[in-house]
């Protein structure tokens, strides 16, 4: 089984969706003891955000492109190549103002491409990157799995329908919550690894 997990935390070992995440990587490898695995921090080399040379090199045929163009795509094309190549991919979540963190949303940006993850058919838009299981670590300092705040929530409905644009239907979500919530705190990352159901 070939694992990507990505990390979308800049606080390392402070983490809990690294912590969340890694807890799911290792009963995937628990289960499937030959699986081979890829960590990939989008914090400690971060996807340009898109500029004018991306979008241009997104839309020009390769026997086409300049080299400055052919330069710019090397990110989206070792993006895409990383997740096609992966058959589980984990997404470590930080929680930043209600949504995802920024290196997170510039990964996406790079992944998601007219003609190499999705196309366009004469009934709308089809993903092309099938067959792929992806498990969200989702860290939150309040609480959005119910109650209130649910609606606040802009991360998993987000992922969700990206991923699935792109094809990715098979989405389980894990979340360690409520860690800046004094009576819950304590306990809210023993309860999220308790959680994990493959
Ligand atoms: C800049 C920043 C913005 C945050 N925004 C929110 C937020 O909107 N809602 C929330 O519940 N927690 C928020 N938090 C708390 C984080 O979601 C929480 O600390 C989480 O554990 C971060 O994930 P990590 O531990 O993997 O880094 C924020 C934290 C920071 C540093």
């Amino acid at each position: 089984m070939k694992i990507l997990h990505i990390i979308s935390s800049p606080r390392g070992e402070a983490s809990f969706s690294i912590k969340l995440g890694t807890a799911i990587v290792e009963k995937l490898k628990a289960s499937n003891p030959d699986s081979h695995l890829t960590v990939h921090d989008l914090t400690r080399s971060p996807f340009p955000h898109l500029e004018e040379v991306h979008l241009n090199s997104f839309f020009t045929p390769a026997e086409s492109r300049t080299a400055e163009q052919a330069e710019a795509i090397q990110h989206s094309n070792n993006a895409i190549a990383e997740l096609k190549a992966a058959e589980v991919i984990v997404i470590g979540v930080p929680m930043y103002n209600f949504g995802i963190h920024s290196t997170l949303k510039a990964w996406i940006d790079h992944i998601a491409r007219a003609g190499q993850t999705f196309k366009y058919t004469e009934n709308g838009p089809v993903g092309l990157v099938e067959g792929k299981k992806v498990y969200l670590a989702i860290s939150t300092g309040g609480v959005y799995s119910q109650g209130e705040m649910k609606s606040y929530d802009f991360t998993e409905p987000y992922l969700k329908t990206v991923l699935g644009f792109l094809g990715m239907t098979d989405v389980s979500v894990f979340r360690v919550e409520g860690i800046n919530v004094p009576s819950i705190q304590a306990g809210a990352l023993d309860k999220a690894v308790s959680s994990i159901v493959l």
